[in-house]
């Protein structure tokens, strides 16, 4: 079973989260409510990243991040899907008990895929109990707006919190005839506001806001009290977060605009690869210091051996 570590010793929480909502609806009384007092470390952007496996949680969670997001990206970016809606409940329940196993101080949210929470509503807490039982997640992603009202409750009902996904939600993709930039008409960006205060309200502590116009996603985070964390939202979110694969040139399809590319790994495991069946073709690897030897004694025993 994997289980999250215990609060404390910097261990990040929901609550840490609420607390680091950098623009403060001018609506809301500070004053009576002590989670929202903060100081000026409490205002630093949030930063989330995606992981699927132990050695990129570890390295994810060691350098500092503040959540790392067990995304369905999993089914693409990993397990070469050519899109999320394949990907299963028991892969996901896989790689985030592997993520968890790797991540001791951030905060870990599973991403919940497409069809364990479309169907019966029971169902879908049952499913995301799972995340937290079977695989030590401290909170699920659901995207989906205004229609996923109810099951948000229910979830945050149920003690798990809910990180909300509105706007380019990628299990929407049929309905919106392919991956598009949301919310670019009047209607569209009513309707995204409509989504975003009804995620807020049905309880979920965060939304994350993917791939809609900069303007618009500025008007969702200065309304919300709820931390905005954008993909493709531009700079004025209260945090951000990419996807890893993306982010270190280890992606091998398409990379949107948005997903800045901090290193080039693709291309170093291509090299190292190519290095390593050169040497192994040629008689350059191994070398006489990466064999193991025996010593002088048995080696004169052996060859005594073979002389007889
Ligand atoms: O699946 C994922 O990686 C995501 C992020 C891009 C937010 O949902």
């Amino acid at each position: 079973m994997s289980v999250a570590p215990l609060a404390g010793s910097g261990k990040i929480t929901v609550p840490d989260i609420l607390r680091r909502k950098t623009n403060i609806p001018s609506s809301s009384n500070q004053k009576s409510d002590p989670g929202r007092e903060r100081g000026e470390s409490g205002r630093r952007k949030i930063v989330c990243l995606t992981a699927y496996d132990y050695p990129t949680a570890r390295l994810v969670d060691e350098a500092g991040v503040d959540i790392v997001l067990v995304g369905d990206s999993l089914g693409m970016v990993v397990l070469g899907y050519e899109n999320t809606l394949p990907l299963t409940i028991e892969e996901m329940l896989h790689h985030t008990r592997a993520v968890r196993r790797g991540v001791r101080k951030a905060l870990l949210v599973a991403d919940m895929p497409y069809g364990s929470f479309h169907g019966d509503r029971n169902e879908a807490v049952r499913n995301a109990v799972r995340f937290v039982k079977e695989a030590g997640a401290e909170a699920v992603k659901i995207e989906g707006g205004e229609r996923r009202m109810e099951l948000i409750a229910q979830l945050v009902e149920a003690e798990i919190p809910v990180m909300g996904h509105i706007g380019l939600t990628p299990q929407s993709m049929h309905s919106f005839g392919g991956f598009r930039v949301q919310g670019k008409t009047v209607e569209a960006a009513d309707q995204l506001l409509r989504d975003a205060r009804a995620v807020e309200a049905a309880g979920a502590f965060s939304v994350v806001l993917e791939s809609i116009p900069r303007e618009l996603a500025t008007r969702v985070t200065s309304e919300l009290r709820i931390p905005t964390i954008g993909i493709g939202a531009g700079p004025e979110c209260d945090g951000q977060v990419l996807v890893l694969h993306d982010m270190i040139g280890l992606s091998l399809g398409h990379t949107p605009k948005f997903s800045r590319r901090y290193a080039n790994v693709g291309e170093a495991i291509s090299q190292a690869v190519t290095a390593y069946a050169e040497d192994v073709r040629e008689g350059r690897f191994p070398s006489d210091a990466e064999s193991y030897h025996l010593s002088s004694e048995v080696r004169e025993r052996l060859l005594a051996v073979r002389r007889s």
